[in-house]
């Protein structure tokens, strides 16, 4: 398996259409029927970085500004941006088209981690990722920061470590140590 590996290897598009049965009661998309075309998106993409079997481990928060209405086209669009040990950042746009009146708008974006697991459900190393373009390195480097602040939410990461995210609040270790 390669040591690195290129954003765009993992790059997935997924077009869907928002049906009768994937709407509200307002005739809008469920947000649950998004969720889950973001999570294959973005399993998708995980599986084309790492080639193995992945797991979904978290979804950071999503808000829903835009609904999408019934018969729009929704185009999700996913990369990974880092890939720490076993587990890696994935990204995902998503864009709902109204094309008979020829309006295409960006709704949402996300960031889910997976993990890519042997058989047996264990956690295995994977390629690292080499970001080329200024947004793919911009993205690179936040991706360190949101690791630590999701994994101090989920009661994995003791505060005190999470050094990247502790530096743009301006608590660099020496400010602390006075
Ligand atoms: C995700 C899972 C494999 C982690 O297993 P684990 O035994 O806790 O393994 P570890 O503590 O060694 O963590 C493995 C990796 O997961 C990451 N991870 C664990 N929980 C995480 C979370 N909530 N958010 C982000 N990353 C997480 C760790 O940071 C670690 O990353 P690294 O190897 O790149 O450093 C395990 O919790 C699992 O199988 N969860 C269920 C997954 C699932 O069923 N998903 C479907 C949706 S319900």
């Amino acid at each position: 398996m390669p040591k690195k590996k290129l954003v765009k290897e993992s790059e997935v598009i997924m077009t869907e259409m928002v049906l009768p049965n994937d709407t509200n009661t307002l005739n809008n998309l469920m947000g649950g029927k998004l969720m889950h075309w973001m999570d294959v998106v973005s399993a998708i993409s995980a599986q084309r970085h790492c080639n193995r079997i992945v797991v979904t481990a978290s979804a950071d928060n999503i808000s829903f500004q835009h609904p999408i209405a019934l018969g729009n086209v929704v185009t999700l669009k996913a990369h990974v941006t880092r890939a720490f040990n076993s587990s890696m950042e994935v990204f995902i746009e998503v864009w709902a088209e109204d094309i008979p009146a020829n309006k295409k708008i960006k709704t949402h974006r996300a960031f889910f981690t997976f993990v890519a697991v042997d058989q047996n459900g264990k956690p295995i190393e994977i390629p690292e990722v080499e970001p080329q373009t200024p947004e793919e390195i911009e993205l690179y480097e936040g991706a360190l920061r949101r690791r630590q602040l999701r994994l101090v939410l989920a009661k994995r990461m003791d505060p005190k470590d999470a050094v990247e995210l502790k530096s743009i609040f301006g608590f660099e270790e020496e400010k602390n140590n006075k």
